[in-house]
């Protein structure tokens, strides 16, 4: 047998495995010590009420012979994708319900999408940016290009004419920056990949934190993205998903490329290599588009958004220039000291035990940056920030 090479271009593991094994080993030999861990973006507080109750009515549906489900349709059953469906036209962008497909979660969906692109593909991936784009495109041994994200261009790369790209990844709100794309700069992006006849992979993981209304929640609000943009989305940091996995993809059928449809493509793709997400975790999901549980889980986002602005006060206290914490539950900020960002994880780390995530695990531009999350109790919030202070003091 011979192995795919590519795997030995990537990192020796994935980001957030080495923050857990660094965590681990610290804990260790530290079993006394408190550590409060805001470096993956995980959530802490439990599903809302009206998930619970779809989940429990769901399970005894499957105890009962009439109820009972077996194989689902591997896109979704039509109660959630209409459910997707309505949540979009809400907010102003109409989907046909067989351009979205149910998985489970975004990160799998952002892997494996990758299948329907000839390896010949350009890819364009912003820097810093959520890892697994760059990492699961090395494994298929694609052409990487980086577009800077800094400081100075608040962290939104905007098309470069010169610069030709078939496949190019954005993600707003960003992981890991916060920022967030204006309607204007998305209809750049989509006039370029209209032009250069590439495709969007638009990751919209962080819609639900986007309380400016003049920010758009969907690359589908820009005109002209139906033919150039697949759109994953995720109830992850929605609805505090990240243990039950639920997530959607849109893949318009007006995408075309050399007389193949990708919509057609990755219906193909998810039908021979996947059997849908369970039937309870559907029933949960569709919980989560109803009245009382987008009233409750935007309760559960306010919660995080308030952490977030007691990280980004702490911030401004201690002279930290930071970025992020408005539309997003992430706050990136310049490490103290002048430090590289792994040195400064391990510095915060030994000395007031937080964890945070190095901002070179996001690319090169995230060097001396770093990240924090809002996904914590209010209580380990505020403790880890009292800490900080004492760090930067
Ligand atoms: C993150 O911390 O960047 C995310 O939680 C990771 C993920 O969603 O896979």
């Amino acid at each position: 047998m011979k192995l795919n090479e590519n795997y030995s271009q990537l990192k020796e593991s994935y980001l957030f495995s080495e923050v857990a094994r660094k965590v681990g080993a610290f804990q260790a030999a530290n079993p006394d010590k408190k550590v409060i861990r805001m470096g993956i973006g995980d959530v802490t507080l439990p599903l809302a009420q009206t998930v619970i109750t779809a989940l429990h009515k769901a399970v005894d549906e499957m105890g009962t012979a009439a109820t009972f489900r077996g194989y689902g349709p591997e896109q979704g059953y039509d109660f959630l994708r209409t459910a997707i469906k309505d949540y979009y036209k809400q907010a102003g962008v109409e989907i046909d319900i067989d351009e979205i497909f149910v998985s489970d979660g975004a990160k799998s969906d952002i892997g494996n999408i990758t299948d329907l692109f000839s390896k010949d593909n350009t890819v364009l991936v912003p820097d810093p940016v959520y890892p697994v784009y760059v990492d699961t495109n090395i494994m298929n041994g694609r052409n990487m290009l980086y577009m800077d994200g800094n400081a100075q261009n608040g962290f939104l790369p905007m098309p470069n004419k010169n610069v030709r790209a078939d496949i190019i990844y954005l993600c707003s709100p960003n992981n890991p920056t916060g920022a967030c794309y204006t309607k204007a700069q998305l209809k750049e992006w989509v006039d370029y990949a209209l032009e250069n006849k590439a495709v969007i992979l638009f990751d919209s993981a962080y819609e639900s934190f986007v309380s400016d209304k003049e920010l758009p929640r969907s690359i589908y609000s820009v005109e002209g993205a139906k033919k150039c943009a697949v759109e994953f989305c995720s109830l992850s940091k929605t609805a505090g998903f990240t243990g039950l996995r639920c997530g959607y993809t849109i893949v318009p059928k007006t995408i075309e490329s050399e007389g193949l449809s990708l919509n057609k493509m990755w219906l193909r793709r998810q039908t021979t290599k996947f059997n849908g997400v369970p039937y309870i975790v559907q029933r949960a999901a569709e919980a989560v588009f109803s009245e009382d549980g987008i009233k409750e889980t935007r309760a559960m986002v306010a919660h995080y958004k308030q952490n977030a602005q007691i990280i980004a006060k702490t911030m401004e206290e201690t002279g930290t220039r930071y970025f992020g914490g408005i539309n997003s539950p992430y706050i990136w900020f310049e490490c103290p000291y002048n430090m590289d960002s792994w040195s400064f994880f391990d510095f915060m780390l030994d000395k007031i035990a937080v964890v945070g995530t190095p901002g070179a695990g996001f690319g090169k531009n995230g060097n001396n940056f770093f990240r924090l999350t809002a996904f914590n109790s209010r209580e380990n919030t505020v403790e880890a920030m009292e800490r900080f202070k004492s760090l930067t003091k």
